[in-house]
């Protein structure tokens, strides 16, 4: 199995997009890429707009040869309603558009699904789904959350297994903070873990201290009980420049288990680029913020 991460909070814009090759099957999972509005009262940076054209282009080439796309929720960092020349011809996977859905996702899914529909092949609702194509198998959890609460709708968590060998990508679940996401997590057994950690730039706001400690908790006995061989943990929690310091004792229970976790941009080989993070300094560097607004 091939994973390729095309895009991540640490790869210098909010995105999870994936793709991943197996059995001689491709799939591309939440092919999207968005900037964070504002970050400490600012928009983002040139770079930030850099860094989403590069991701957003790596997965027009990617969307060339993949046969089927999964969409795990309809916030635009995962996928693109007016990118549909990505889905022309593919088989979608997608999350139920009605059910266990928020009102803001659900006006954007059915927008979107009004406009790809006769574009795309086949669009396939996959919430709770297990399937099999070819040698490899794809599994889906049902609508879990998005965090602590499905006050900002669910998502879907999609395992990709072929052989002995398999691949979770986890989606928005900031941490698995509830017991749904830990159970599929450690359910899955999988070899490589592409998970959306604890999201620290929203505490105490926007996620609570009861949150944010269960995610804590569950991401620890997640590291310590499941037997991955990587575990990439990225997205909302790479927002944060103290990210490492709110994980130290994460990262401790993997040390001493002899466990590998590691950003999005580290797992493909990459320098992390943390720009949203440090957008206040980024913007410093150039004396202006004017010139930045697009
Ligand atoms: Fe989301
Ligand atoms: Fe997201």
């Amino acid at each position: 199995m091939n994973i390729e991460i095309l895009g991540a909070d640490s790869m210098g814009a909010r995105s999870m997009a994936t793709f991943v090759e197996a059995g001689g099957h491709s799939f591309l999972i939440d092919p999207g890429v968005a900037l964070g509005p504002r970050r400490y009262g600012l928009p983002p940076h040139r770079l930030e707009f850099e860094a989403k054209d590069a991701i957003w282009r790596l997965i027009e080439e990617r969307a060339k040869v993949a046969e089927f796309i999964v969409i795990t929720h309809y916030h635009y960092d995962h996928y693109n309603p007016e990118g549909l020349h990505v889905f022309e011809g593919k088989v979608l996977f997608i999350k139920d558009p009605e059910k266990n859905i928020n009102k803001s996702q659900k006006g954007r899914a059915s927008y979107f699904l009004e406009k790809v529909k006769g574009i795309a092949k086949e669009i396939i609702v996959a919430d709770g789904k297990s399937l099999k194509i070819g040698d490899v198998e794809l599994v889906f959890s049902e609508a879990q959350p998005h965090g602590y609460t499905p006050r900002l709708g669910c998502v879907l968590q999609v395992l990709i297994r072929e052989g002995n060998f398999s691949f979770l990508f986890t989606s928005d679940i900031q941490g698995a903070p509830l017991k749904e996401h830990l159970d599929f997590l450690l359910e899955s057994g999988a070899d490589v873990v592409f998970m959306d950690g604890a999201p620290t730039y929203l505490f105490p706001t926007k996620f609570s201290k009861s949150a944010l400690d269960a995610a804590f908790s569950n991401t620890a006995l997640f590291v310590d009980e499941a037997p991955f061989k990587a575990l990439v943990i990225d997205h909302h929690t790479t927002r944060d420049i103290r990210y490492q310091r709110w994980f130290e004792e994460i990262f401790a229970v993997a040390k001493e288990k002899n466990k590998r976790i590691l950003t999005a941009a580290e797992f493909m080989g990459r320098e992390n680029l943390f720009l949203e993070a440090r957008r206040r300094e980024l913007h410093k560097g150039e004396g202006s913020a004017s010139h930045n607004q697009v």
